[in-house]
């Protein structure tokens, strides 16, 4: 049985998804973020908390777990700029707590979620796994600590474990059930495609003088069900024993502006935005693009959506909670 912690989130819900085809499935979440109707009804639902040591107890004495996704954390990175013990807590202190339960019940595997917000502002074009971490808020940094954690660990108890640092997550699963929902959303595709359906008044871009193509930012949007399969693939790996201490990039490998995205939210609602062009925001870099060259040659996997794809699989969910389709 795969405990995944975090599995009503976002991106969890939509792993649960994919991985209740393969394995049996045990999801602890404690809602601060998920939503309980995003999980799979296939999957055994724990509404507990990973700071509880009790919680955690209680899950790992009742199932037979065999491997550990874990995908809960805070994500906000003006929060953690306002909050950081928060961050800390949640993030770093609370997995430490996972890590000690896992290895009283002798559970080897470990997959976990980091982020491309370890770089910090890289001074590379195309980010892989050697360019060095620097990064530059509370949030970012709870996420490398536990990498750091992991590497320790690993090294003194034997776990095997893959972090995927992901790049921007985006899209909804392709029968519209499950999609992106968070409170506040700052993230840029559910906010015009929000805008788009008359929630917002208008889209903000941040910045229209970077050194690109059309000077707004680049980033590199990766769907949500290429995500699942990554760490469908990372699992397998882990518990055929051929990996014990790796961290992929999971991107697309091609960069975005933030007009671009507009234009092509627009070419595929049909749809005109309001776009106002604001200052910049300090700590946003001009491009951020993920090689993922590094899993593609060891687990063969590569993103097989594109922006289009990921903004029609988003749009079919959106319309849908909106009672427009
Ligand atoms: N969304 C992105 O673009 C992105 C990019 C890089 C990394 N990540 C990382 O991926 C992971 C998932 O992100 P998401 O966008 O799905 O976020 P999310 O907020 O939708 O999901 C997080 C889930 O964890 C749960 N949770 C939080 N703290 C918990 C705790 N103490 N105990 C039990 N459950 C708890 C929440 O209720 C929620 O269901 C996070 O670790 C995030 O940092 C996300």
């Amino acid at each position: 049985m795969i405990l995944v912690v975090g599995g009503a989130g976002y991106i969890g819900s939509h792993l649960v998804k994919e991985l209740v085809e393969k394995e049996e499935v045990v999801v602890l979440d404690n809602l601060s973020t998920g939503h309980r109707e995003a999980v799979d009804n296939r999957a055994i639902f724990v509404k507990g908390d990973l700071g509880n040591v009790d919680d955690l107890l209680m899950v790992f004495r009742s199932y037979p777990i065999k491997a550990v996704m874990h995908f809960a954390a805070n994500s906000l990175v003006g929060e953690s700029v306002i909050n950081p013990l928060k961050y800390y807590e949640n993030n770093v202190a609370a997995t430490i707590m996972l890590l000690k339960v896992m290895k009283r019940f002798k559970v080897k595997n470990f997959i976990f979620s980091s982020t491309a917000a370890t770089y910090g502002i890289p001074h590379v074009d195309m980010i892989d796994e050697t360019t060095p971490t620097a990064p530059i808020n509370p949030y970012g940094r709870s996420k490398l600590m536990v990498e750091q954690i992991l590497a320790d660990f690993s090294k003194a108890h034997g776990l095997n474990y893959v972090v995927l640092r992901y790049f921007n997550a985006a899209g909804a699963h392709k029968s519209a059930v499950i999609g992106e929902s968070h409170d506040p959303e700052t993230h840029l595709i559910p906010i015009i495609l929000q805008h788009l359906l008359g929630q917002r008044e208008k889209v903000s871009v941040f910045g229209s003088d970077y050194d690109t193509e059309d000077g707004t930012c680049i980033r590199d949007y990766i769907h949500v069900t290429d995500l699942a399969s990554a760490h469908i693939l990372a699992l397998k790996a882990l518990l055929k024993g051929k990996k014990t201490a790796e961290i992929y990039n999971l991107g697309n490998g091609l960069g975005y502006s933030v007009k671009e995205v507009i234009e092509t939210c627009e070419k595929v609602t049909g749809l005109k935005a309001n776009v106002e062009m604001t200052d910049r925001r300090p700590g946003d870099p001009a491009r951020l693009i993920a090689s993922s060259q590094k899993i593609y040659d060891e687990l063969g996997w590569k993103a097989e959506r594109n922006l289009e794809q990921i903004i029609t699989d988003a749009w079919k969910w959106h319309q849908r909670v909106s009672g427009t389709m």
